[in-house]
């Protein structure tokens, strides 16, 4: 049985926690391997909505192990909170598992990164403001603490009165900001440690074990390809590598235990948060696509950005995480809209045309998208049962996209359901 990667190929809120909701039917075993509760993954159920930032999106099957590796970040009032919402939905989180090694998000993360945040001015990124980038900035420093430090509360009291005196500083000293209640943290911080201490357990080895007995192992992605802070559009990033890659390093399993990596897209594109965008429509086609396609953030309730289908950035995906399928997702919400539009180049100022992802942004900054024009298709595709049913121009685009972007397109999105997802 296959170890399989789900990864998000554009900037984003792609279908991730959909395609891992159906693929762990068959699973015994999902993983998340980097990011934390700026993720905001919906999977729909028996016509009930969950919305999960941190915990897998296996989570709604009762026997499927779900892991969180070291290299997601966590806040442990949050994830508390997230599993108490999901017990009182009758989804029971007793099979969740976190590595000690993972990071804490700390109460002086949350206030640095909106400090951060509002000194950037114009310039901001457009962070969800969950303290994601100081935590992975402590972590590199080496400074962090982590979920080991925080179930075992002396350890823990000690650690954080160190850095929390530290980041009083620069709370008080450079951003002239009132101090944070360090007891009143470490109060409440044991609190929650004495708590998750029944979920702790070595991901690396849980993985590596399932792997080895032939159980079906998922890896899920959070965030999106250009979020990579490596290969994305940086610094209009986050902290980690949502990259297939990542998943290496934030689980604790090598590369040759990985066979398949599938990439999560929408037929078309969305970004929130701030950074250059080529195929972005600022028109009523774009309204449209917002609309229809209900495209406000998961996390932070933002409008999302929307434009056409870029397949410079797919095949940029296609290369940077060694896409063995795309799973396309949304594509219903195009229906009805007239003639669609696809980005099969870039237009640099001096004419030149490339195909190649521009390595900075910079260089994107001066790209045009160079289109194609794609016969649109009508009806209400949600209730297509198979890819054959779907109407012959949809098929089309479909086909079309799969070309443009090398790689074979697997599975067909047409809604949010578990049954609304046609195989190819
Ligand atoms: P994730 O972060 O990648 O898991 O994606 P999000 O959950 O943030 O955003 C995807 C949104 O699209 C969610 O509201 C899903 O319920 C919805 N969705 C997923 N696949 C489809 C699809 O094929 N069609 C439609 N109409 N909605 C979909
Ligand atoms: P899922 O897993 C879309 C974006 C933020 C911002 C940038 C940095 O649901 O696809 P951060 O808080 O991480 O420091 O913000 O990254 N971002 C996401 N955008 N989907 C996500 O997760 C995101 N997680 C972070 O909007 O632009
Ligand atoms: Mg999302």
């Amino acid at each position: 049985m296959p170890a399989k990667v789900v990864v998000g190929v554009q900037w984003g809120d792609e279908g991730k926690g959909k395609i891992i909701d159906i693929l762990a039917s068959r699973a015994q075993v999902v993983v998340r391997s980097q990011g934390g509760n700026n993720a905001g993954h919906t999977v729909e159920s028996n016509g009930e909505t969950y919305k999960l930032q941190l915990i897998p999106s296996g989570v709604l099957y009762p026997n499927t192990l779900c892991l969180l590796g070291s290299g997601v970040v966590i806040d442990p009032v949050h994830i508390l909170k997230e599993i108490d919402g999901l017990e009182s939905r009758g989804i029971s989180c007793d099979h969740l598992r976190i590595d000690p090694r993972a990071h804490l998000i700390m109460p002086w993360h949350l206030a640095l990164d909106g400090l951060s945040e509002k000194m950037r001015g114009d310039s901001k990124i457009g962070t969800t403001k969950k303290g994601i980038g100081p935590c992975y900035m402590d972590k590199a420093e080496r400074s962090g603490l982590r979920i080991y430090d925080l179930v075992h509360p002396e350890v823990f009291a000690q650690k954080a009165r160190i850095t929390g005196e530290i980041k009083n500083r620069l709370l008080t000293d450079f951003y002239k900001e009132q101090p944070l209640d360090l007891d009143a943290i470490i109060e409440q911080y044991i609190a929650c440690g004495k708590r998750l201490k029944n979920y702790v357990a070595d991901v690396s080895v849980l993985a590596y074990n399932a792997i080895r007995e032939g159980k079906e192992v998922l890896f899920e992605g959070a965030q999106g390809t250009l979020l990579d802070i490596d290969v994305g559009t940086y610094p209009y990033v986050t902290s980690s590598h949502p990259i297939s890659g990542g998943v290496c390093v934030g689980s604790g399993i090598g590369p040759t235990l990985i066979d398949e990596v599938i990439g999560a897209a929408k037929a078309y594109t969305t970004r929130v948060g701030e950074g250059p965008f080529p195929t972005e429509l600022f028109d009523e086609m774009g309204d449209k696509i917002r609309n229809l396609g209900h495209e406000f953030g998961t996390v932070t309730g933002r409008p999302r950005r929307c434009g056409w289908f870029d397949s410079v950035i797919m095949r940029h995906s296609v290369r940077v995480n060694g896409l063995t399928a795309i799973a396309l997702n949304k594509v219903d919400t195009l229906s009805n809209l007239g003639t669609l539009k696809v980005c099969v180049a870039y237009k640099k100022a001096d004419g030149t045309i490339i195909r190649d992802f521009p390595p900075t942004i910079d260089e994107l900054a001066e790209c045009k998208p160079v289109y194609e024009e794609i016969e649109g298709f009508e009806g209400d595709l949600s209730k297509c049962k198979s890819y054959d049913e779907l109407p012959a121009a949809c098929k089309h685009y479909v086909e079309k996209l799969e070309h443009i972007c090398e790689c074979p397109i697997k599975m067909v999105g047409v809604g949010p359901a578990r049954d609304q997802n046609l195989e190819r």
